[in-house]
């Protein structure tokens, strides 16, 4: 009997996307089916190219059609189309597929630093990032990528993000000069946040990510008015001061109909390079146990390491100075985690996958 295109598509659905809890068939990954005699080849697009499942899900596929009578060779191209946010007419940033801002209670907390080492995590996997530093009091995004010396140049109306380690960037720091002091009022600061998305040239972009000076005040909210965000992400040390402001930053974002896409913790631990062995360092409410908390989903803890400070302090992320450390491969993981949680809303919206109270996915 030959190999029909149906029959590669009836063996394909028993590949389950772990995140979506769909069969990849159901969420239309599966694309460009071809067969030529006992050769099988097709093409499964995901959401995003930082998917940390990519591999097992390549290698169950090439096994569930194998496993159809006939089938001698199979070739699959893994591909990626990071799905759009809820992008409404007249968006300041159409091009833009997802706005993710990086928020926290409490300062101090390491956003910035989540910010800039996930955008560079997931430029690495593949996407198109840009940062947007909308932390207008304290702008640290130059420094933390050794672009402080850097200033835009504007092309017709537009300023040009500086580019660095494969991330497009836009800070008030690059626009003002080192010993210019603003005195900020709330509609300046909406207004500064609205030419930050408006007048960058952002082009076309998978992720946007927002770094947000701390707590509930005009920033964020002028954000969440500006454009629909695809999320949040909240940053959180275990002290339960921290974990107890959070919970109101998370709050406000609720009230601003601006989803949470989950919690990272910061500078909860210590992992000793050498041996692996991680030390707690702090014993308050736990990144894991703000996020039941708060209902929402839990992606990580990045542990405390002088490397890391010392590298943000020299201008270069740390998953580049060391990449190989566990904190780097932390970033790394919850950069993927993010990414999905993003494609989770999005899919959510095309009523694919659905979410209830507790941020997790059910059939
Ligand atoms: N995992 C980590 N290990 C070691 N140092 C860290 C880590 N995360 C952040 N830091 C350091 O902690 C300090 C604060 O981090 P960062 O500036 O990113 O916080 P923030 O939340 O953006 O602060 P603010 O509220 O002022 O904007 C920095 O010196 C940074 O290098
Ligand atoms: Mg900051």
């Amino acid at each position: 009997m030959p190999i029909t295109e149906s029959a590669v598509l009836e063996a394909l659905k028993v590949v389950m996307d772990p995140d979506l809890h769909r069969d990849i068939v159901t969420l239309g990954f599966v694309k460009n089916v071809q067969i030529n005699g006992g050769a099988v080849s097709f093409t499964i697009d995901l959401t995003t190219p930082a998917c940390p499942v990519k591999e097992e899900l390549k290698q169950q596929s090439l096994d569930a059609v194998y496993a159809i009578e006939g089938v001698s060779h199979v070739e699959i191209e893994m591909t990626a189309t990071v799905r759009n946010r809820n992008a409404q007419n007249e968006d300041l940033i159409p091009e833009v597929r997802n706005v993710i801002a990086v928020a926290s209670g409490k300062g101090g907390v390491g956003k910035s630093t989540v910010t800039v080492n996930l955008a560079v995590a997931l430029a690495e996997a593949g996407a198109r990032v840009g940062i947007l530093d909308a932390d207008v009091y304290g702008p640290s995004v130059p420094l933390m990528l050794g672009a402080q010396d850097e200033k835009p140049y504007t092309e017709g109306q537009k300023i040009i993000p500086i580019f660095r380690y494969g991330v497009h960037t836009m800070s008030l720091g690059y626009l003002l000069e080192d010993d210019q002091a603003v005195l900020w009022r709330g509609p300046m600061v909406a207004s500064t946040v609205r030419q930050l998305l408006a007048d960058v040239s952002w082009g076309e972009l998978d992720y946007l990510l927002v770094d947000l000076p701390p707590g509930t005040g005009d920033a964020p909210m002028s954000l969440a008015q500006l454009v629909p965000l695809t999320g949040v992400l909240i940053v959180s040390t275990p002290h339960n001061v921290a974990a107890n402001i959070a919970g109101k930053a998370v709050q406000l974002f609720k009230r601003l109909n601006s989803p949470i896409l989950g919690v990272v913790e910061n500078m909860g631990s210590h992992v000793d390079e050498a041996t692996g062995a991680t030390t707690q360092m702090f014993f308050g409410l736990t990144g894991e146990e703000l996020s039941q908390q708060l209902k929402v989903p839990y992606l990580g803890s990045i542990p405390f390491d002088p490397a890391v400070s010392r590298a943000g302090d020299e201008g270069v992320p740390s998953v580049v100075a060391s990449p190989n450390t566990a904190q780097a491969k932390a970033f790394r993981e919850i950069a993927g985690r993010l990414a999905q949680q993003a494609s989770i809303k999005a899919l959510t919206r095309q009523d694919l996958v659905q979410v209830d109270g507790e941020g997790f996915t059910k059939v």
